[in-house]
């Protein structure tokens, strides 16, 4: 099964033709000799025509004219994402960094209106990045094409590709073969999506999150060599550390980085929490205002250079408490190991037998009667339900974000999923829920015999559970649910390009 879905976006338009001339009479096209000077002689004879297109137009008084036409050019004010680069300090600062240049990352000072003068005139460049996910429900290939200013190296995104494929790389456990290639579809819409003369620097990641952090060792470190091997066949540039299994920490930090890039909250004091939940982990990542007032962050915490400013976030992923690896420990309470047909009180009992794969292992799952329900009218116990649900999320949220109340929350992936398939949010309105509602929601749909939407009631039960006991939502916090923002899809692997860009010297050649 393939999503489609590829999306354009320019922030700024014309004088194509007359950049890609100027690139092809350029040295710096391909090879990386010669690049920084031409760079610089670049920024030299633009500063130098800056000063004096500054001067003529000030002179014959049409500043402000072209100024504001130049502003109604793009789309809407609002679209002009913010040009802001990370260079994350992962590690607390206290475990080795990722190499990093420090400087002439991205001057602060310059101006959105210098930056489109710059695009207009030609004076940027086309980059690339091509990352792929390979989470525990599919994988998906997300390229990005940013514009990168000559003036101050910054990154303008305008560009995205986006496709996934199913079933995600852990259920090739026993045929890594085949696992490499379903990632190699993915990288074929890759190549389609970047042009070949961009090929050889254009990072290639793939970043596995809990699916394969769930697998035995040897099982993911051989579906991870097939797909090194692929890389290494593509003609992309690829790092040796370009296919491995990422780390939470990485996973929180750049979901949260991609939703307050695109809310354009980066550069502002409040960002939003970012609220993640996956398959077999969910990611709490949020700037804390007083960190220092909560002790149990202290490991948790990081700092996240932007352009202008470090910020200091906490993020946790919590092993255990994704929405298919909570439905498992749920399902199979009280089972041995070995046992695949159980029965659950979260599921209604007219559900029998349905066929439900975790973790590569085929469930038949059925629903139990109990002293609520009846033959004529169906129901979960939902008091009991929702107290197995505690007993089984509760231990496993450590450290408990005891602050998250504080902040604007944004939720995404599975949080919005079900709210939109079980009608708690509108899909074309989008939008805003509270954590009561998700509770009440809950328990009306466990109360219905939902012969097509078996795991429902269970799905809602537990995300209610986790926001209100699991992280201390009130009842009455809004949780803002998205899937997209401005277009752009709300993944971590924003976050991870503007990393790789912004820390990798080789691409970061200013
Ligand atoms: C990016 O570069 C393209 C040309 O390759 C240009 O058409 C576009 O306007 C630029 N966009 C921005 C935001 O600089
Ligand atoms: C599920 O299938 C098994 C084996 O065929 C059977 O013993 C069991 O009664 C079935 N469960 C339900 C609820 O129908």
């Amino acid at each position: 099964m393939t999503n489609t879905d590829v999306r354009k976006r320019k922030l700024a338009s014309d004088d194509k033709s007359s950049q890609q001339n100027r690139r092809k009479g350029s040295p710096s096209a391909g090879n990386g000799n010669g690049r920084g000077g031409v760079t610089s002689g670049l920024k030299v004879s633009f500063l130098c025509l800056v000063v004096s297109v500054v001067l003529l137009l000030s002179v014959f008084g049409v500043y402000q004219l072209f100024y504001a036409k130049s502003a109604q050019s793009n789309l809407t004010k609002s679209s002009v994402l913010p040009t802001v680069s990370i260079n994350y300090r992962s590690y607390n600062n206290k475990q080795q960094q990722k190499s990093q240049s420090g400087s002439g990352l991205a001057s602060d000072n310059a101006s959105p209106y210098l930056a489109r003068l710059a695009s207009k005139l030609g004076y940027s460049k086309v980059q690339y990045a091509a990352i792929i996910d390979a989470g525990s429900t599919g994988s998906r290939v997300l390229a990005y094409k940013f514009n990168r200013s000559f003036i101050d190296n910054k990154l303008v995104l305008y560009e995205e590709l986006f496709k996934e494929r199913k079933p995600g790389l852990s259920s090739f456990a026993d045929k890594p073969h085949e696992g490499a290639h379903s990632i190699k579809l993915l990288l074929d819409e890759a190549r389609a999506f970047i042009p070949k003369e961009h090929w050889s620097s254009t990072p290639l990641v793939l970043k596995a999150t809990a699916g394969l952090r769930l697998l035995p060792q040897s099982k993911a470190e051989n579906l991870l060599n097939a797909v090194r091997d692929l890389f290494a066949k593509s003609e992309f540039s690829v790092d040796i550390d370009a296919v491995e299994i990422m780390d939470g920490t990485d996973e929180g930090i750049f979901s949260w980085f991609t939703v307050n890039f695109l809310l354009g909250r980066l550069s502002k004091t409040n960002q939003a929490a970012a609220l993640d939940l996956g398959g077999g982990s969910t990611q709490v990542t949020f700037s804390p205002t007083d960190p220092e007032q909560v002790p149990v962050y202290d490991k948790y915490m990081h700092e996240v250079i932007t352009s202008n400013k470090k910020i200091n976030v906490f993020t946790h992923s919590y092993l255990g408490l994704g929405l298919m690896a909570a439905r498992h420990a749920v399902f199979t309470k009280g089972y041995s190991a070995e046992e695949t047909f159980v029965e659950s009180i979260c599921v209604n009992p007219i559900i029998a037998n349905r066929t439900w794969i975790y973790g590569n292992v085929k469930y038949q799952v059925s629903g139990k009667e109990n002293s609520k329900s009846s033959a004529e009218q169906p129901v979960v116990d939902f008091e009991a339900c929702l107290e197995l649900v505690k007993s089984k999320v509760m231990p496993l949220v450590k450290p408990k974000p005891f602050t998250l109340k504080q902040h604007a929350v944004a939720a995404f992936s599975y949080y919005f999923e079900r709210a939109i398939e079980s009608g708690l949010v509108d899909p074309t309105a989008g939008g805003e829920t509270t954590v009561e509602a998700y509770r009440k929601k809950a328990q009306e749909i466990c109360a219905i015999p939902n012969d097509e939407q078996p795991f429902m009631c269970f799905d809602l039960t537990f995300i209610s559970v986790l926001l209100r006991e699991g992280f201390g939502l009130n009842d009455g916090k809004k949780i803002k649910l998205y899937k997209k923002i401005d277009g752009h899809e709300i993944s971590w692997a924003l976050g991870c390009a503007y990393n790789v860009l912004t820390s990798d010297e080789k691409f970061n050649n200013s």
